[in-house]
Formats: C-alpha cells, sequence, structure tokens
C-alpha cells in the first residue's frame, strides 16, 4: 500500500514516521509513506501558498491551486483515494480504519491557517475525516493518526498477529489491564492468577476485566454490541453473574 500525505510541514511528519513499528516497516517496505510539500508546487516566487479571506474575517486560506498541483504531481495516472483532514469530516472509526487498510493507494492532505479554498475540497477530495471533536493547529496530527492506525493493519507490520485477533474478539470491549515483571511494585502485586500458568483462568479473568471496565468507562460500547446481537455467550455470561 502506498500513502502519500500532502503538507506544509514534511519533516514533522517524516520525524515521526521513521521511528518505532511504522519506521521498520516502512524500511521493510511493508508500507509505501511519502510526504510532499505543498509550498513546492506555489508557483510564485515568493513561495505563498495562503491568502485573505474573501468576505473578510482572521486567519488565511489556503489557495487552491498549490493543492491541486501538489495532488496531480504526485497522484501521476494512479487511481488515488483523497482524504481530507478536517474538523468537519466524519469522525474516523477503527471500522473505517479497516476499509482504509484495503485500499492501494491513499493521499492524505493536511490543511492549515484557517482552511482550504471550497473549490478545490469540492475538485480533488473524496472524503473528509475528523479525529475527533477538538481543533488542532493543522492536519499534519490527524494525518499522522490517520497512517499509523491503517499501517499497523497491514500484514506483517505487527511482529504478533495476536494484536489483531484479540482485537476482533474483544472488538466491543476495552482492553483488559495488562502487568509486566517484577511480580512486586511499589506494595502493588500482580493479580495471582496471571502467575497461575492456568490459560483457562487467565483467558475468564482477563474477559471479566474487559467486561468490568468497559461497563465502568464506556457502557455505550457494550449496549451497541448487545443491541447489534453481537456479545458471546461467555460474555453474556459475565454480565448476567454480575447482576445477580
Ligand atoms: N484539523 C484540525 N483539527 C482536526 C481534527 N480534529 N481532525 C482532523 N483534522 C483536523
Amino acid at each position: 500500500m502506498r500513502i502519500d500525505i500532502l503538507t506544509l510541514f514534511p519533516d514533522m511528519c517524516e520525524a515521526f514516521l521513521s521511528e518505532s513499528i511504522i519506521g521498520r516497516a516502512r524500511a521493510a517496505g511493508l508500507v509505501d509513506i511519502r510526504c510532499t510539500n505543498i509550498r513546492d508546487y506555489a508557483g510564485n516566487k515568493h513561495n505563498r501558498v495562503d491568502d485573505y479571506p474573501y468576505g473578510g474575517g482572521t486567519g488565511m486560506v489556503m489557495q487552491p491551486g498549490p493543492i491541486y498541483d501538489c495532488y496531480q504531481a504526485v497522484r501521476g495516472d494512479r487511481d488515488c483515494h483523497l482524504i481530507y483532514l478536517t474538523p468537519q469530516g466524519k469522525t474516523l472509526t477503527q471500522e473505517r480504519v479497516k476499509e482504509l487498510a484495503q485500499m492501494d493507494d491513499l493521499v492524505l492532505l493536511c490543511g492549515h491557517y484557517e482552511g482550504v479554498d471550497e473549490r478545490v475540497i469540492e475538485e480533488i477530495v473524496d472524503e473528509e475525516l475528523s479525529i475527533g471533536d477538538y481543533v488542532l493547529t493543522g492536519g499534519e496530527l490527524p494525518a499522522l493518526v490517520l497512517a499509523d492506525s491503517i499501517s499497523r493493519m497491514l500484514p506483517g507490520v505487527l511482529a504478533n498477529e495476536d494484536a489483531f485477533t484479540e482485537e476482533s474478539h474483544y472488538g466491543h470491549l476495552l482492553e483488559y489491564p495488562q502487568y509486566t515483571r517484577p511480580p512486586e511494585w511499589r506494595d502493588r502485586e500482580v493479580p495471582e492468577v496471571l502467575l497461575s500458568g492456568d490459560h483457562g483462568r487467565v483467558d475468564r479473568w482477563r474477559l471479566e476485566q474487559a467486561v468490568e471496565r468497559t461497563l465502568e468507562r464506556r457502557p455505550d460500547l457494550l449496549e451497541a454490541a448487545e443491541e447489534a446481537g453481537e456479545l458471546t455467550t461467555e460474555e453474556q455470561d459475565i454480565l448476567r453473574d454480575r447482576k445477580s
């Protein structure tokens, strides 16, 4: 899969994308992520890519020409799906991440200033996505969030295939708590069951913890799963036991 990020801050994006799991995945050729500077397509000697908003108001608006030219150059003759990161978009979900991970050529457009001239959005954007109901200074962090969440779904990127299976298994639940050595730290002990070596008990305990956490922190997730008939019999048992 190839992901192109169109941005005014390619170095900022590269810095993140060169580290850790994504950095290794890129080096191994599992995902091809490239950052392109929209300013390289400014087309004027001052390298300007923004201007005052028609109708007045504060802030600057990114001009349509440089974004359009940058996209055409990056796209070449490929058929790409262009996503504009904006608080105006639909909220990103794990479900959408999984769908996007099936695509071959994605382009992520990062906006800045007060926004982007609406005409270039109409002309080239296929989808607008938000990463949550808060406003950031630009689309770079959202584009990196999206690139990261998609990359970890690609075959071979995560060392441990469990990260996948567990996630689909516990799809509508929050994660159970994790522990590692030492077994005792600042008078806090690792739960005894995790040291027992009894995989059946461990699995049951983890599922109970996941259900408990979800009830406490995100009861909406459980309600939605219940309504959609997605709860396993084991999960239904735990919920029933808990009520009685
Ligand atoms: N640009 C600024 N804030 C954003 C957000 N929350 N999601 C996506 N793009 C953004």
